[in-house]
């Protein structure tokens, strides 16, 4: 149901029975080949596509077709900042792999390759699911994420966002070490094994320990974070073909982590902690102590991810390569779709560009999907809601 006035990310009911859906299927393939001439002619295409989805009720991308796609998916992606690099994408065609132990290790190689020297933007695509037939998908929201535990006195530690997911994996017998930033177990499902659980290797986990250039004390505060974001648990639709299990990555904004994993109440919640080192006023909201303390913490999150030469932007740059990728678009006659609410970064919206003005929201595809069963099961690591609550 749609909530009046509540804007929640596009989505379409995903039907996992029906056949693949023609008409998608032509849009994108006709878009598809006028993008990329040298793929020739897209009318005998169509015609094999339409004719395999008669019998089989879906069709298989070609290579060309399927790295297209991912890419189309990610310039169709409304809440991206970072889209003027759609077309750096690194595809990686993963349909042929079935077994779990098959998925971790090229899970893990997709870490290494997107961790390597800098940070390079990688996609992983799986096999597609077929019309009526159970498929293989990751739990975790992202494949590396910390692990949040209910520590003495209710005091939260590690990431509160992962507390549920946590409780889960040690229900099916992970422990963890029960600090602040353990690293999750990767729960993979396969329609022959059922879910398992990894440990994912050191040398495909980077991490950036976070100091401050002016705060000596910064470094005690023993903040780190991991180099790579890597969504996990959103569907990949291209042409009507559904892909449940395509991770992808690209690089770190600093207000992502400095400006909500760290600062967010309900997630790290440093800046009380920050405030209080930085001998703030904190008696009363107007002396800004929250948006001083901010500024700080971001400032060590850009810098130690610069000094541990791990790719990482600001939010003024960012912006600004935003706007570069708007007017690129507009010249080749495309719409962007975006909405303001995700692109604005979460400090000093109006600093930069991206906070004046309007945006087209469209739901276009190809696209990324969150499914509800899919954001229940990173958020509980289970299918039923623990204690009947919701
Ligand atoms: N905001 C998420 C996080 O802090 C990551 C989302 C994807 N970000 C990206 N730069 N590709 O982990």
């Amino acid at each position: 149901m749609k909530v009046p006035g509540y804007r929640d990310h596009p989505t379409e009911a995903w039907d996992p029975v029906a056949p693949a859906d023609a008409g998608e299927a032509e849009d994108f393939l006709r878009r598809c080949y006028l993008e990329n001439l040298r793929l020739g002619p897209v009318e005998p295409r169509l015609a094999i596509v339409r004719a395999q989805i008669a019998a089989t009720g879906t069709y298989t991308h070609t290579t060309e077709e399927l790295s297209y796609g991912a890419k189309l998916a990610w310039r169709n992606a409304s809440r991206c900042i970072g889209r003027l690099y759609w077309r750096s994408l690194v595809v990686l065609d993963r349909r042929r792999a079935r077994t779990a132990d098959d998925i971790f290790s090229l899970l893990v190689h997709h870490l290494t390759t997107a961790g390597r020297d800098a940070i390079r933007p990688v996609i992983s695509i799986f096999a597609a699911a077929q019309p009526g037939r159970p498929f293989a998908r990751v739990w975790n929201e992202q494949l590396i994420r910390y692990a949040g535990y209910q520590g003495a006195k209710g005091c939260p530690v590690g990431d509160p966002r992962q507390t549920r997911f946590t409780a889960a994996m040690q229900g099916f017998g992970w422990r963890g070490k029960g600090d602040a930033f353990d690293v999750l177990p990767l729960a993979i499902e396969t329609p022959a094994e059922g879910v398992r659980l990894y440990e994912l290797p050191e040398r495909a986990i980077r991490e950036v320990p976070i100091a401050h250039p002016e705060y000596a004390w910064f470094a005690e505060l023993g903040l780190r974070w991991h180099a790579v974001p890597a969504i996990s648990n959103m569907r990949l639709t291209i042409g009507g073909v559904h892909y449940p299990l395509a991770p992808f990555n690209g690089w770190y904004l600093g207000t992502e982590i400095g400006a909500r994993n760290f600062a967010d109440a309900d997630r790290f919640n440093m800046l009380p902690v920050v405030a209080a080192r930085l001998g703030l006023d904190t008696s009363s909201e107007t002396t800004l102590w929250r948006d001083r303390a901010l500024v700080e913490l971001n400032r060590a999150v850009l810098w130690s991810f610069e000094q541990a030469g791990v790719k990482i932007t600001d939010h003024h740059t960012e912006s600004q390569r935003f706007m570069a990728h708007l007017r690129t678009e507009e010249r080749a006659g495309r719409p962007v779709p975006a909405d303001w609410t995700w692109i604005v970064p979460p400090m000093s919206g109006s600093l930069t560009p991206v906070f004046h003005r309007y945006y087209e929201e469209l739901d276009l595809r190809p696209a990324f999907y969150l499914d509800a069963e899919a954001a229940t099961l990173a958020r509980d690591g289970s299918r039923h809601c623990p204690h009947g609550e919701n």
